[in-house]
């Protein structure tokens, strides 16, 4: 049976091309420095996103942990929304970790935090209150639906941050899927931000991996984050070729998948008992609602998965699918053909 995998991003599998450039890479010990491909993955990486430096790592949630621990010291604040990764998904690994607390703030639809919660939770000086250092966003932003936060909003919470003395980290698993999907450079969505971490194992395509990005002295700080969390690669390179490649070949892509996103979510919204607004899809991540008197979500998600489209069930609710590289437009059409069949 043909099967169509939309549970993740992170399902892709390096290309041919991209395994040859991992099999040929030049290699060193990058704990010493001496990996030549990693250096030029840093470089690259720090030149897309018009920062001083950047700092492979293993994965995004290590990406944004050495950023908070860069950041921030024992007993200090950091500001995120409600439905934040970094919140939600990584353990608490903050808190748990770096003794760094945590304040939520209600994340709206679009993946913001109005910019009077975020002035609202600043502290001010006391000696009862952790003291406020760092702003966490998140572009895009997964559980608010793949939403890309904008130009105006990245400049707008800069803003806030430059008034008060804070620091601002984007978690950018994907961000280039919001610099693609907005129109606008990499560098210039990331100008507010003193670090940004980003993925390479989700729609680019590379199989481990994430880079942080910021000025020399952050970068410094979170290498030696990154080596007490266990971190320090060594021949890494081989890792970083797959980096490589996807920065140069996988990037403006992603439009193809934004693009099929949005026609699944057209077809399933004709779809009886399903709720979604097609309009509110910009990025690879589609999310919708059941509403059937004959079939819970768990019921549709089984039998969406045996008849051959694969999504996910996530929160109270809701199913989630993502487009990615191994999706054509072709694949879409089977999985609309598919819910035809499982709805009827
Ligand atoms: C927004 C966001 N941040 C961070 C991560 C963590 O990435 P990783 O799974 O590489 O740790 C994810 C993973 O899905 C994510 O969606």
């Amino acid at each position: 049976m043909r099967v169509v995998d939309l549970r993740s991003d992170t399902l892709t599998r390096p290309t041919a091309e991209m395994s040859r450039a991992m099999a040929e890479a030049d290699v060193g010990d990058d704990v010493f420095g001496e990996d030549p491909t990693v250096n030029r993955l840093e470089e690259m990486a720090a030149g897309r996103m018009g920062k001083e430096a950047a700092l492979f790592v293993t994965s995004g949630t290590m990406g944004n942990l050495v950023s908070l621990l860069a950041h921030c010291a024992r007993g200090e604040e950091i500001l995120l929304g409600s439905f934040a990764h970094t919140f939600y998904f990584e353990q608490g690994g903050s808190a748990a970790v770096g003794g760094i607390h945590p304040r939520t703030l209600p994340n709206q639809p679009d993946g913001t935090m109005t910019l009077s919660d975020i002035e609202g939770a600043i502290r001010p000086d006391n000696v009862h209150f952790p003291r406020t250092r760092l702003i966490v966003l998140e572009n895009t932003h997964n559980l608010c639906g793949g939403h890309p936060l904008d130009l105006e909003y990245m400049t707008a919470v800069g803003d806030v941050a430059r008034r008060h003395g804070l620091k601002i980290h984007v978690d950018g698993a994907r961000f280039f899927n919001a610099a693609v999907a907005l129109g606008v450079p990499a560098a210039k969505l990331a100008a507010e931000a003193d670090s940004v971490s980003f993925c390479l194992s989700k729609g680019l395509g590379a199989p481990v991996g994430s880079v942080v990005c910021g000025s020399q002295d952050f970068i410094s700080e979170a290498r030696r984050a990154r080596k007490v969390l266990g971190g320090g690669m060594r021949q890494a390179g081989v890792l970083a070729a797959a980096g490589i490649f996807a920065l140069n070949e996988m990037v403006e892509r992603l439009a193809d998948d934004h693009a099929n996103a949005r026609k699944l979510a057209e077809g399933i919204a004709e779809m009886p008992g399903i709720s979604i607004d097609p309009d509110q899809i910009h990025t690879n991540i589609v999310y919708f609602g059941v509403d059937r008197k004959d079939m819970t979500l768990a019921d549709l998600v089984k039998r969406l998965g045996d008849n051959g489209a694969r999504m996910l069930p996530v929160g109270p609710g809701r199913i989630r699918a993502v487009t990615h590289y191994h999706i054509s437009s072709d694949d879409i059409d089977y999985v609309l053909g598919v819910f035809g069949k499982v709805l009827k």
